[in-house]
């Protein structure tokens, strides 16, 4: 099996050059200008596109039980989607109930993305208990090649853990050599304020943002900085979602702490009015963090310019406008949280970041793929173009233009928060690990092809 891909304009996160690129089997094996006398099984005339590496999203739910339901998507209808919108490879979150056994969790989500994926996938090990026992499946499952934990500090009785824990996870993970991955909220905060609102009737999804409001995420990212740094871990804030939030992260690095921070598609586009429009039409947007003040947009995009922001992902959480949603009518808290994005991100961050001259093509792919990839330990398997890599590549037709509609995305959800908007780019080809997998638009990959990513601990 090989592959050619001629002429186009090869963007990494610090090169940008014009050649040939030869794929022996699943890798990179010649990048030069004109490569001639070899004879390739498939040629790809990329002349006029750019080829990026193949984007990761670091952040996404596929399987997942969640608020008395679950999310839609299964790991064919996801990473279908993942791959028609250019990402090549995702990094779901497990995240198992308090009771269940960690390793249980474990397997089972390998269960259910292995021999269905067709693009490749490893998984943040949620950490929704943290005693003795677990401790020990945490151990085992970094044998088993994870090397990133997730801790929830919102979503109290469900995900969330006790200071206690989150001392002990952040202990586990220094000695273990992985980084922490945080959703930062103040989970007594929420609490309290939910019960405030419903108690004078606030019971629409306009109430969730006020349930949460900015303050109450700072203060979740202060508790991890101050965690952290007592610990000296490395942790991730997920979907960072607002100035206040990014600043108490910049303050806990100006003390010393190694800390990465996420931002999400969602709240570079969208704002709190999406989550207040009327007619429940507003529980769409309904997610935690909520959609924030527009007034954050340009902030973020700053973040992610200078570098401040090292992620851009999608948190993708697919859940049924009708069905789904509609089980928090009458009441906020019961409004399933999450929006789906997986197989819009790309496109839609290319659109408005690169089109309109807000991040250049280098921090496009930085943000986008190869951050992920250093932080999360596939580098330079993933997230580069160069020998050695794995042949996940994008021919990306900056000329293509479209609009977002959930009548036609492949995601399996009713609806799409992004409907209507205009893209100005698409992947017109997309490769995993040498074969052709998305073609203008169209799936022409394989189910059950995507494979599961080993990690090694970084011993820091
Ligand atoms: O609203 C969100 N973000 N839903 C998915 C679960 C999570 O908190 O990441
Ligand atoms: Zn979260
Ligand atoms: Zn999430």
């Amino acid at each position: 099996m090989s592959l050619l891909i001629r002429n186009g304009e090869i963007v990494t996160a610090n090169e940008q050059y014009v050649a040939d690129i030869y794929c022996e089997g699943e890798t990179i094996t010649r990048i030069d200008r004109c490569i001639g006398g070899i004879d390739a099984a498939e040629v790809i005339d990329a002349t006029g596109k750019y080829v990026f590496p193949g984007f990761i999203d670091p952040h996404v739910h596929i399987y997942l039980p969640f608020m008395g339901t679950a999310a839609k998507d299964t790991h064919e209808t996801a990473s279908r989607a993942a791959l028609v919108g250019g990402t090549t490879t995702f990094i779901e979150m497990i995240c198992p109930a308090r009771h269940e056994k960690p390793l249980e969790a474990f397997e089972l989500w390998l269960g259910k993305a292995q021999g269905k994926s067709a693009c490749d996938f490893t998984f943040h090990m949620g950490v929704t208990r943290c005693d003795d026992e677990a401790e020990h499946d945490f151990e085992e499952i970094v044998r088993r090649g994870l090397s990133s934990f997730k801790v929830f500090l919102a979503y109290k009785g469900a995900f969330g853990v006790t200071d206690e824990e989150l001392y002990k996870t952040l202990q586990l993970a220094k000695r273990l050599g992985v980084i922490t991955t945080a959703h930062c909220e103040n989970a007594d905060l929420i609490l309290e304020l939910q019960k405030k609102l419903l108690a004078e009737g606030k019971t629409g999804p306009e109430y969730h943002y006020w349930s949460r409001p900015p303050a109450v995420e700072a203060e979740g990212v202060h508790h991890l900085m101050t965690f952290a740094e007592m610990t000296g871990t490395h942790v991730y804030t997920v979907h960072t979602s607002c100035e206040e939030s990014v600043r108490e992260a910049l303050l806990g690095a100006q003390r010393g702490v190694n800390v990465w921070i996420e931002t999400l598609i969602q709240y570079l586009l969208l704002d709190r009015t999406d989550a207040e429009k009327p007619n429940f039409e507003g529980a769409k947007n309904v997610m935690s963090p909520p959609l924030r003040d527009k007034k954050n947009h340009p902030f973020l995009w700053n973040g992610l310019r200078q570098g401040l922001i090292a992620t851009l992902a999608t948190d993708h959480a697919p859940f049924d406008f009708d069905a789904q949603k509609r089980m928090g009518e009458g009441d906020f808290t019961r409004i399933p949280n999450g929006i789906p994005s997986l197989e819009n991100r790309v496109d839609l961050y290319f659109t408005h970041g690169v089109k309109h001259g807000r991040i250049d093509l280098q921090r496009f792919v930085e943000t986008a793929s190869t951050a992920a990839a250093k932080i999360f330990g596939l580098f330079p398997r993933k997230g580069a173009i160069q020998l050695g890599s794995d042949a996940d590549l994008v021919v990306y037709d900056s000329n293509y233009r479209g609009t977002i509609s959930a009548r036609t995305h492949l995601m399996n959800v009713d609806y799409n928060s992004f409907e209507g908007m205009q893209v100005e780019g698409r992947a017109e080809v997309v490769t995993v690990r040498g074969k052709v997998a998305a073609r203008d638009g169209h799936f022409t990959g394989a189910f059950g092809r995507g494979q599961f990513l080993r990690r090694e601990p970084t011993h820091f």
